[in-house]
Protein backbone atom coordinates (compact mmCIF):
# COMPACT_ATOMS: atom_id res chain seq x y z
CA UNK A 1 0.00 0.00 0.00
CA UNK A 2 1.60 3.39 -0.97
CA UNK A 3 0.43 6.55 0.88
CA UNK A 4 -0.07 9.39 -1.85
CA UNK A 5 1.38 12.63 -0.81
CA UNK A 6 -0.96 16.24 -1.69
CA UNK A 7 -1.01 17.08 -5.04
CA UNK A 8 -0.85 20.33 -6.94
CA UNK A 9 -4.44 20.66 -8.45
CA UNK A 10 -7.84 20.30 -6.50
CA UNK A 11 -10.75 17.99 -7.44
CA UNK A 12 -13.40 19.63 -9.85
CA UNK A 13 -16.66 20.41 -8.98
CA UNK A 14 -18.00 22.99 -6.45
CA UNK A 15 -21.85 23.39 -7.55
CA UNK A 16 -24.55 22.62 -5.73
CA UNK A 17 -25.69 19.84 -8.12
CA UNK A 18 -25.81 17.29 -5.41
CA UNK A 19 -29.11 18.07 -3.72
CA UNK A 20 -29.80 14.10 -2.83
CA UNK A 21 -26.80 11.97 -3.53
CA UNK A 22 -27.17 8.86 -1.51
CA UNK A 23 -28.42 5.91 -3.03
CA UNK A 24 -29.12 7.31 -6.36
CA UNK A 25 -27.63 5.48 -9.14
CA UNK A 26 -25.77 7.50 -11.61
CA UNK A 27 -26.38 7.17 -15.52
CA UNK A 28 -24.68 4.91 -17.28
CA UNK A 29 -21.06 5.35 -18.14
CA UNK A 30 -20.63 7.56 -21.13
CA UNK A 31 -17.09 6.22 -22.07
CA UNK A 32 -19.16 2.84 -24.31
CA UNK A 33 -17.48 0.07 -21.92
CA UNK A 34 -19.25 -2.83 -22.18
CA UNK A 35 -19.38 -3.46 -18.67
CA UNK A 36 -18.95 -0.41 -16.53
CA UNK A 37 -17.12 -1.06 -12.71
CA UNK A 38 -19.63 0.13 -10.13
CA UNK A 39 -18.22 2.45 -7.39
CA UNK A 40 -19.50 3.02 -3.71
CA UNK A 41 -18.32 6.41 -3.16
CA UNK A 42 -18.60 8.24 0.18
CA UNK A 43 -17.67 11.74 1.53
CA UNK A 44 -19.88 13.90 3.70
CA UNK A 45 -19.31 17.40 1.88
CA UNK A 46 -21.78 17.81 -1.31
CA UNK A 47 -19.42 19.49 -3.67
CA UNK A 48 -16.14 16.94 -3.03
CA UNK A 49 -18.97 13.93 -3.68
CA UNK A 50 -20.25 16.17 -6.42
CA UNK A 51 -16.98 16.73 -7.94
CA UNK A 52 -15.62 12.73 -7.63
CA UNK A 53 -18.77 11.61 -9.09
CA UNK A 54 -18.33 13.86 -12.07
CA UNK A 55 -14.60 12.75 -12.62
CA UNK A 56 -15.25 8.61 -12.40
CA UNK A 57 -18.05 9.07 -14.56
CA UNK A 58 -16.42 10.68 -16.87
CA UNK A 59 -13.77 8.03 -16.65
CA UNK A 60 -16.28 5.45 -17.26
CA UNK A 61 -17.06 4.28 -14.01
CA UNK A 62 -20.69 3.79 -12.39
CA UNK A 63 -21.11 5.43 -9.20
CA UNK A 64 -23.42 5.18 -6.62
CA UNK A 65 -22.83 8.16 -3.96
CA UNK A 66 -23.22 8.51 -0.11
CA UNK A 67 -22.85 10.84 2.52
CA UNK A 68 -22.79 8.81 5.87
CA UNK A 69 -22.09 4.98 6.68
CA UNK A 70 -25.67 4.05 7.33
CA UNK A 71 -26.40 4.62 3.09
CA UNK A 72 -23.14 3.71 2.23
CA UNK A 73 -24.23 0.14 4.22
CA UNK A 74 -27.43 0.13 2.84
CA UNK A 75 -25.96 0.71 -0.83
CA UNK A 76 -23.83 -2.44 -0.14
CA UNK A 77 -26.45 -4.19 1.22
CA UNK A 78 -28.51 -3.44 -2.10
CA UNK A 79 -25.91 -4.12 -4.66
CA UNK A 80 -22.19 -5.62 -5.51
CA UNK A 81 -19.23 -2.72 -5.99
CA UNK A 82 -15.68 -3.04 -7.45
CA UNK A 83 -14.39 -0.31 -5.67
CA UNK A 84 -15.34 1.37 -2.25
CA UNK A 85 -14.05 4.89 -2.58
CA UNK A 86 -14.69 7.00 0.95
CA UNK A 87 -13.50 9.86 2.70
CA UNK A 88 -11.68 9.37 6.07
CA UNK A 89 -13.80 11.16 8.18
CA UNK A 90 -17.43 11.40 7.75
CA UNK A 91 -18.97 14.40 9.48
CA UNK A 92 -17.67 14.29 13.26
CA UNK A 93 -18.29 10.84 14.69
CA UNK A 94 -18.05 8.61 11.25
CA UNK A 95 -14.70 7.14 9.89
CA UNK A 96 -15.24 5.68 6.19
CA UNK A 97 -12.34 2.62 7.10
CA UNK A 98 -14.95 1.07 8.99
CA UNK A 99 -16.24 0.41 5.31
CA UNK A 100 -13.68 -1.44 5.14
CA UNK A 101 -14.73 -4.40 7.42
CA UNK A 102 -18.03 -4.42 6.36
CA UNK A 103 -16.80 -4.91 2.49
CA UNK A 104 -14.52 -8.05 3.89
CA UNK A 105 -17.35 -9.70 4.59
CA UNK A 106 -18.79 -9.58 0.93
CA UNK A 107 -17.80 -11.93 -1.43
CA UNK A 108 -16.36 -10.44 -4.06
CA UNK A 109 -14.83 -8.31 -1.24
CA UNK A 110 -14.34 -4.94 -3.03
CA UNK A 111 -11.02 -2.77 -1.96
CA UNK A 112 -11.66 0.17 -0.63
CA UNK A 113 -9.50 3.61 -0.84
CA UNK A 114 -9.52 6.26 1.47
CA UNK A 115 -9.06 9.54 1.02
CA UNK A 116 -7.95 12.68 3.54
CA UNK A 117 -7.31 16.09 3.79
CA UNK A 118 -5.67 15.90 7.57
CA UNK A 119 -2.89 12.33 7.05
CA UNK A 120 -1.92 11.19 10.47
CA UNK A 121 0.12 8.27 11.64
CA UNK A 122 -2.65 7.10 13.65
CA UNK A 123 -5.41 7.70 11.31
CA UNK A 124 -3.33 5.87 8.68
CA UNK A 125 -2.23 2.74 11.01
CA UNK A 126 -5.98 2.39 12.15
CA UNK A 127 -6.47 2.71 8.18
CA UNK A 128 -4.32 -0.26 7.65
CA UNK A 129 -5.35 -2.43 10.26
CA UNK A 130 -8.88 -2.34 8.50
CA UNK A 131 -7.25 -3.53 5.10
CA UNK A 132 -7.78 -0.85 3.31
CA UNK A 133 -6.30 -1.12 -0.46
CA UNK A 134 -4.53 2.64 -0.30
CA UNK A 135 -5.07 6.03 1.36
CA UNK A 136 -4.78 9.24 -1.15
CA UNK A 137 -4.35 13.00 0.16
CA UNK A 138 -6.62 15.51 -0.42
CA UNK A 139 -5.92 17.41 -2.18
CA UNK A 140 -5.63 15.28 -5.09
CA UNK A 141 -5.54 16.05 -9.26
CA UNK A 142 -7.94 13.67 -11.23
CA UNK A 143 -5.49 11.94 -12.84
CA UNK A 144 -3.53 10.70 -9.78
CA UNK A 145 -6.66 9.56 -8.24
CA UNK A 146 -8.08 7.61 -11.14
CA UNK A 147 -4.95 6.21 -11.74
CA UNK A 148 -4.79 4.93 -8.05
CA UNK A 149 -8.27 3.65 -9.13
CA UNK A 150 -7.14 1.60 -11.49
CA UNK A 151 -4.32 -0.07 -10.12
CA UNK A 152 -6.19 -1.08 -6.73
CA UNK A 153 -8.70 -2.42 -9.25
CA UNK A 154 -6.12 -4.09 -11.08
CA UNK A 155 -4.13 -5.82 -8.04
CA UNK A 156 -7.47 -6.81 -7.14
CA UNK A 157 -8.71 -8.82 -9.91
CA UNK A 158 -4.68 -10.21 -9.94
CA UNK A 159 -5.49 -11.22 -6.27
CA UNK A 160 -8.83 -12.85 -7.07
CA UNK A 161 -7.09 -14.70 -9.94
CA UNK A 162 -4.06 -15.96 -8.22
CA UNK A 163 -6.34 -17.58 -5.27
CA UNK A 164 -8.35 -19.28 -8.29
CA UNK A 165 -4.92 -20.91 -9.69
CA UNK A 166 -4.51 -21.95 -6.38
CA UNK A 167 -7.74 -23.06 -5.47
CA UNK A 168 -7.07 -25.15 -8.55
CA UNK A 169 -3.58 -26.34 -7.48
CA UNK A 170 -5.12 -27.54 -4.02
CA UNK A 171 -7.42 -29.55 -5.84
CA UNK A 172 -4.59 -31.03 -8.29
CA UNK A 173 -1.90 -31.75 -5.46
CA UNK A 174 -4.73 -32.48 -2.91
CA UNK A 175 -8.16 -33.36 -3.60
CA UNK A 176 -6.80 -35.87 -6.52
CA UNK A 177 -3.85 -37.69 -4.44
CA UNK A 178 -6.77 -38.32 -1.77
CA UNK A 179 -9.29 -39.88 -4.83
CA UNK A 180 -6.47 -42.84 -5.95
CA UNK A 181 -5.76 -43.43 -2.21
CA UNK A 182 -9.59 -43.74 -1.46
CA UNK A 183 -9.73 -46.07 -4.42
CA UNK A 184 -6.61 -47.66 -3.10
CA UNK A 185 -6.63 -47.72 0.90
CA UNK A 186 -3.77 -49.96 0.99
CA UNK A 187 -1.25 -46.93 -0.39
CA UNK A 188 -2.29 -44.86 2.31
CA UNK A 189 0.32 -41.50 2.40
CA UNK A 190 2.28 -43.29 -0.48
CA UNK A 191 1.64 -40.30 -2.76
CA UNK A 192 2.42 -37.77 -0.92
CA UNK A 193 5.75 -40.04 0.59
CA UNK A 194 6.75 -40.15 -3.03
CA UNK A 195 7.08 -36.90 -3.62
CA UNK A 196 8.95 -36.06 -0.89
CA UNK A 197 11.62 -39.56 -1.77
CA UNK A 198 11.69 -37.68 -5.51
CA UNK A 199 12.31 -34.67 -4.74
CA UNK A 200 15.32 -35.24 -1.86
CA UNK A 201 16.79 -37.59 -4.21
CA UNK A 202 16.45 -35.07 -7.45
CA UNK A 203 18.03 -32.48 -5.36
CA UNK A 204 20.63 -34.75 -4.97
CA UNK A 205 21.08 -35.65 -8.02
CA UNK A 206 21.22 -31.80 -9.83
CA UNK A 207 17.93 -32.06 -11.52
CA UNK A 208 17.13 -28.60 -12.16
CA UNK A 209 14.24 -26.95 -10.87
CA UNK A 210 12.03 -26.84 -13.14
CA UNK A 211 12.31 -30.67 -13.85
CA UNK A 212 12.14 -30.74 -9.82
CA UNK A 213 8.68 -29.05 -10.06
CA UNK A 214 7.38 -31.30 -12.80
CA UNK A 215 8.58 -34.46 -10.65
CA UNK A 216 6.99 -33.40 -7.85
CA UNK A 217 3.81 -33.38 -9.33
CA UNK A 218 4.27 -36.93 -11.32
CA UNK A 219 5.43 -38.13 -7.94
CA UNK A 220 2.03 -37.15 -6.32
CA UNK A 221 -0.27 -37.93 -9.54
CA UNK A 222 1.66 -41.07 -10.61
CA UNK A 223 -1.03 -43.48 -9.61
CA UNK A 224 -3.49 -41.80 -10.51
CA UNK A 225 -4.72 -44.13 -13.67
CA UNK A 226 -5.72 -46.85 -10.65
CA UNK A 227 -9.08 -45.03 -11.02
CA UNK A 228 -9.69 -47.25 -14.23
CA UNK A 229 -8.55 -49.99 -12.04
CA UNK A 230 -11.69 -52.13 -10.97
CA UNK A 231 -11.98 -52.21 -7.18
CA UNK A 232 -11.80 -55.91 -6.85
CA UNK A 233 -8.61 -56.11 -8.48
CA UNK A 234 -7.28 -53.75 -6.57
CA UNK A 235 -8.37 -54.95 -2.83
CA UNK A 236 -8.09 -58.47 -3.92
CA UNK A 237 -6.45 -60.25 -0.90
CA UNK A 238 -4.64 -62.63 -2.40
CA UNK A 239 -2.26 -63.18 -5.21
CA UNK A 240 -3.87 -61.76 -8.50
CA UNK A 241 -4.42 -64.02 -11.78
CA UNK A 242 -2.60 -63.37 -14.81
CA UNK A 243 -5.70 -61.72 -16.23
CA UNK A 244 -6.13 -59.36 -13.34
CA UNK A 245 -2.24 -58.37 -13.62
CA UNK A 246 -2.54 -57.72 -16.83
CA UNK A 247 -5.36 -54.83 -15.93
CA UNK A 248 -3.35 -53.39 -13.23
CA UNK A 249 -0.28 -52.64 -15.42
CA UNK A 250 -2.27 -50.12 -17.76
CA UNK A 251 -2.51 -48.10 -14.80
CA UNK A 252 0.47 -46.65 -16.10
CA UNK A 253 -1.17 -45.71 -19.69
CA UNK A 254 -4.18 -44.68 -17.77
CA UNK A 255 -2.57 -42.23 -16.13
CA UNK A 256 -1.22 -40.87 -18.92
CA UNK A 257 -4.58 -40.53 -20.95
CA UNK A 258 -6.40 -39.25 -17.54
CA UNK A 259 -3.29 -36.40 -17.32
CA UNK A 260 -3.99 -35.40 -21.05
CA UNK A 261 -5.11 -31.61 -20.50
CA UNK A 262 -2.19 -31.36 -18.47
CA UNK A 263 -0.55 -29.49 -21.90
CA UNK A 264 2.37 -27.82 -20.14
CA UNK A 265 3.47 -30.60 -18.41
CA UNK A 266 4.07 -33.21 -20.87
CA UNK A 267 6.94 -34.53 -19.11
CA UNK A 268 4.66 -34.87 -15.53
CA UNK A 269 2.63 -37.08 -18.45
CA UNK A 270 5.70 -39.03 -19.12
CA UNK A 271 6.88 -39.96 -16.06
CA UNK A 272 3.82 -41.20 -15.01
CA UNK A 273 3.87 -43.18 -17.84
CA UNK A 274 7.02 -44.58 -17.35
CA UNK A 275 6.83 -45.37 -13.38
CA UNK A 276 6.69 -49.06 -13.42
CA UNK A 277 9.78 -49.46 -16.81
CA UNK A 278 13.14 -50.73 -15.57
CA UNK A 279 16.50 -50.28 -15.97
CA UNK A 280 17.02 -53.62 -17.76
CA UNK A 281 13.69 -53.30 -20.21
CA UNK A 282 11.88 -55.42 -18.12
CA UNK A 283 9.42 -53.37 -16.60
CA UNK A 284 5.90 -52.10 -18.53
CA UNK A 285 3.98 -50.78 -20.50
CA UNK A 286 7.06 -49.97 -22.75
CA UNK A 287 9.73 -51.88 -21.61
CA UNK A 288 11.96 -48.85 -22.18
CA UNK A 289 15.63 -49.51 -20.73
CA UNK A 290 18.34 -47.85 -19.63
CA UNK A 291 18.51 -44.08 -20.22
CA UNK A 292 15.54 -44.42 -22.56
CA UNK A 293 13.53 -43.14 -19.00
CA UNK A 294 15.04 -39.66 -18.23
CA UNK A 295 16.91 -39.43 -15.09
CA UNK A 296 14.12 -37.75 -13.22
CA UNK A 297 11.72 -40.80 -14.54
CA UNK A 298 14.69 -43.18 -13.00
CA UNK A 299 14.55 -41.16 -9.66
CA UNK A 300 10.55 -41.68 -9.71
CA UNK A 301 10.82 -45.49 -10.16
CA UNK A 302 13.46 -45.91 -7.40
CA UNK A 303 11.59 -43.74 -5.12
CA UNK A 304 7.97 -45.50 -5.37
CA UNK A 305 9.77 -48.69 -5.12
CA UNK A 306 11.38 -47.78 -1.50
CA UNK A 307 7.86 -46.37 0.14
CA UNK A 308 6.58 -49.60 -1.33
CA UNK A 309 9.09 -51.75 1.28
CA UNK A 310 9.69 -49.05 3.92
CA UNK A 311 6.01 -48.88 5.02
CA UNK A 312 4.50 -51.44 6.11
CA UNK A 313 1.41 -52.71 4.32
CA UNK A 314 -1.52 -55.41 4.84
CA UNK A 315 0.64 -58.33 3.51
CA UNK A 316 4.30 -57.29 4.67
CA UNK A 317 5.97 -55.61 7.65
CA UNK A 318 7.96 -52.37 6.57
CA UNK A 319 11.71 -53.64 5.98
CA UNK A 320 14.22 -52.51 7.93
CA UNK A 321 16.86 -50.52 5.88
CA UNK A 322 19.81 -53.26 5.55
CA UNK A 323 17.15 -55.24 3.97
CA UNK A 324 16.39 -52.51 1.09
CA UNK A 325 20.21 -51.64 1.05
CA UNK A 326 20.91 -55.14 0.20
CA UNK A 327 18.12 -54.98 -2.49
CA UNK A 328 18.85 -51.84 -3.99
CA UNK A 329 22.68 -52.93 -4.59
CA UNK A 330 21.00 -56.39 -5.89
CA UNK A 331 19.12 -54.97 -8.12
CA UNK A 332 21.26 -52.28 -9.41
CA UNK A 333 21.97 -52.41 -13.31
CA UNK A 334 18.23 -54.67 -13.14
CA UNK A 335 15.30 -53.22 -11.42
CA UNK A 336 17.13 -49.34 -11.09
CA UNK A 337 19.76 -47.07 -12.85
CA UNK A 338 22.69 -48.86 -11.07
CA UNK A 339 24.32 -45.01 -9.99
CA UNK A 340 20.89 -44.30 -8.61
CA UNK A 341 20.76 -47.42 -6.66
CA UNK A 342 24.41 -47.08 -5.04
CA UNK A 343 23.93 -43.66 -4.43
CA UNK A 344 21.04 -44.67 -2.32
CA UNK A 345 22.31 -47.60 -0.83
CA UNK A 346 25.40 -45.65 0.22
CA UNK A 347 23.17 -42.85 1.74
CA UNK A 348 20.54 -45.10 3.73
CA UNK A 349 24.08 -47.10 4.84
CA UNK A 350 25.24 -43.35 5.94
CA UNK A 351 21.99 -41.83 7.42
CA UNK A 352 19.22 -44.29 7.50
CA UNK A 353 16.00 -43.16 6.34
CA UNK A 354 17.12 -39.55 7.34
CA UNK A 355 18.57 -39.79 3.79
CA UNK A 356 15.12 -39.76 2.42
CA UNK A 357 13.85 -36.77 4.77
CA UNK A 358 12.72 -33.93 2.84
CA UNK A 359 13.92 -30.42 2.80
CA UNK A 360 11.39 -28.48 5.09
CA UNK A 361 9.39 -25.92 2.66
CA UNK A 362 10.38 -27.44 -0.60
CA UNK A 363 7.83 -29.48 -1.43
CA UNK A 364 4.47 -27.73 -2.96
FE1 LIG B 1 2.00 -47.59 -9.99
Amino acid sequence: MRIHGPMPSALPGETSELASPALRPSAAARSGRQTPQHVLLVDDEPDVLLGLRRMLEHAGFEVVAATNLATAGAALAHQPFDLILTDLYLGRHELGYHLAERARALRPSPPVIVLTARPSFDGAQEALRSHVADIVVKPVDAQTLLNTCRRVLQETALARRNQELESANRVLTSVLPRTIEMKDPTTSGHAERVVGYTDTLARRCGVSTEDRANLRLAALLHDIGKIGVPDHILTKPGALTQDEMEVVKRHPAMGFEVLAPLTEHADVRTWVYQHHERWDGKGYPQGLAGEEVALPGRILVLAEVYDALAEQRSYKPAWPIPKIVAMFRDQAGRHFDPDLAHLVADGLERMGNRFFAPTPGMLF
